[in-house]
């Protein structure tokens, strides 16, 4: 193995993937914070199978957490790595895991978390890129392929947008670059969890959905509160009304998160899950015609299924939603700020708790927590909303398991922003490696993909040739 002469400080490595993890010293130059000008950035690298003799750099756009969990769970740039001799950077987002620029105190005040936005990250990822280019012998003119899912798939397909010099082309996986205000009803996102769970069975929709009104008439007595802390296991005991609502935040979480990860074999994205998860908690939510103690201890057998597969679990916490990698903190401050994304249910044609969407309580809720004001047209002013007929070299691809599709790019814009729509697939189940369960259409998917990356990589030797004649 090559190894890499860089001056930025290592850190530590990783057996699993073979990466090894650095720092950069983010010297901001694209803005100035305040106080100081400089943060230190995480990324993991990995040049095992890279031929430094023009081999492409799958550069992964770090999202909303920790970049080792993204690591973990986008097998599929690790697997082709190998066939394409790719150099692989796994990035971390500014704000997320240990690439804080304020420490603890960079949600404390406008002041530090005001540069959390996704144009200073897609700034960084440039800044990144162009350093190790410069820094690693042979990648002078490697082409750059950019990955990503979820709001990671959002940021690859903007980098491509923004940045078409610096990259060569994206896969933004379950990216949702619509699912904002105009663009997608809100109500989309909630049917179509719904139609996962009904999909599995009817009665099974139908015992979520009677479940608010069944935990309301439980938890409307100080003895009811008290009843469901002690059936479901709960680490602290409800008191308030504050506390019920936390618990059917959770509870709004948990299903959405099933339909998410709702994969063909055993993984631990969100949380640790057996295959096919959102079958394996209907197999438990048979009966939607209990009285409401008895539904709700029902329900709680599919609740064990998300909290408790591991069998480890001393108690259900329901302020913990999902795997603490995933920062919450970070993407409460983006949502109230760009990433404002309306979501909305009626408890008729989705199983949620009825919710209209409030963009005046929403704004008044996130001047309180942060002291911002939302701006819900940003990102469309910023990237273009629909009209990316003008971009070039993307895939957006979508799974119809998945309730982020609804948010998603899911026709062909032009002959080379294209989407590839997988009928059996969860959240970015592409992305992930491959696995012995994964459906025909995901292998179809990802063959796909290779073939559009051969050609990015090809046309862009074929202009580089060009530009010296
Ligand atoms: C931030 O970290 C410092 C140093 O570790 C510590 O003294 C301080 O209490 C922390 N502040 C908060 C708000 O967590
Ligand atoms: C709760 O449900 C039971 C059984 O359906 C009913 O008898 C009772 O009046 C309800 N209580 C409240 C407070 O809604
Ligand atoms: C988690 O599962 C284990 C094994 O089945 C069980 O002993 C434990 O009580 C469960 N924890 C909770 C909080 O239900
Ligand atoms: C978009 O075009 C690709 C071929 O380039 C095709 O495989 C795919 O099915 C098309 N997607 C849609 C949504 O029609």
């Amino acid at each position: 193995m090559v190894m890499l002469t860089l001056s930025s400080s290592l850190l530590s490595t990783c057996d699993a993937y073979n990466y090894k993890t650095y720092f950069y010293l983010q010297k901001v130059d694209h803005f100035s914070f305040a106080n100081q000008d400089s943060f230190i950035q995480r990324y993991l690298i990995s040049d095992e199978h890279w031929d430094r003799r023009g081999g492409p750099i799958f550069f992964y756009a770090g999202n909303e957490g920790d970049i080792t969990l993204f690591a973990e769970n986008t097998g599929f740039v690790w697997d082709i790595a190998p066939e394409f001799n790719a150099l692989v950077v796994f990035a971390e987002h500014r704000y997320y895991g240990v690439s804080l620029p304020y420490g603890n105190k960079s949600f404390s005040e406008p002041k530090y978390s005001g540069y959390l936005t996704s144009e200073q990250a897609l700034a960084d990822y440039v800044d990144i890129l162009t350093y190790l280019k410069s820094a690693i012998r042979g990648a002078q003119k490697s082409p750059v392929i950019t990955f990503g899912g979820s709001y990671g798939g959002m940021l690859a397909a903007w980098f491509r947008i923004k940045y078409p010099h610096v990259v060569q082309g994206a896969i933004a996986a379950s990216a949702p670059i619509l699912q904002f205000t105009d663009l997608t009803p809100c109500d989309k996102f909630g049917q179509l969890v719904t139609a996962d769970f009904a999909s599995a069975s009817s009665e099974c929709a139908e015992v979520i959905r009677k479940s608010w009104a069944a935990i309301n008439n439980v938890t409307s007595s100080v003895e009811g509160k008290a009843w469901l802390s002690n059936a479901w296991k709960l680490c602290k005991p409800m008191r308030t009304e504050e506390d019920v609502k936390t618990l059917k935040d959770y509870l709004t979480n948990v299903w959405t998160n099933l339909a998410m990860a709702d994969y063909p074999y055993p993984a631990n994205f969100l949380a640790p899950l057996p295959a096919n998860p959102v079958k394996v908690v209907c197999s438990q939510l048979t009966a939607s015609g209990h009285p409401p103690k008895m539904l709700l201890e029902e329900l709680f057998f599919g609740l064990t299924v998300y909290f408790n597969f591991t069998g480890q679990a001393k108690c259900l916490n329901p302020d913990q939603q999902a795997d603490v990698r995933l920062d919450d903190k970070g993407w409460d401050f983006q949502a109230c700020t760009e990433m404002v994304m309306p979501f909305c249910y009626d408890g008729k044609q989705d199983l949620f708790e009825p919710a209209p969407w409030d963009f005046q309580q929403y704004a008044k809720e996130c001047n309180k927590k942060f002291g911002v004001q939302p701006r819900p047209y940003m990102a469309q002013y910023m990237y273009g909303g629909k009209l990316i007929n003008a971009a070039s070299n993307i895939v957006f691809s979508n799974g119809l398991l998945d309730p982020w599709s609804t948010g998603g790019v899911m026709w062909n814009v032009s002959s080379s922003v294209v989407s590839i729509i997988i009928p059996e697939g969860a959240h970015h189940l592409d992305l992930r490696g491959a696995d012995p369960a994964d459906p025909p259409s995901v292998l179809k998917a990802r063959r796909l993909e290779k073939t559009f990356i051969t050609s990015w990589i090809r046309s862009y030797w074929e202009e580089q040739q060009q530009q010296q004649e």
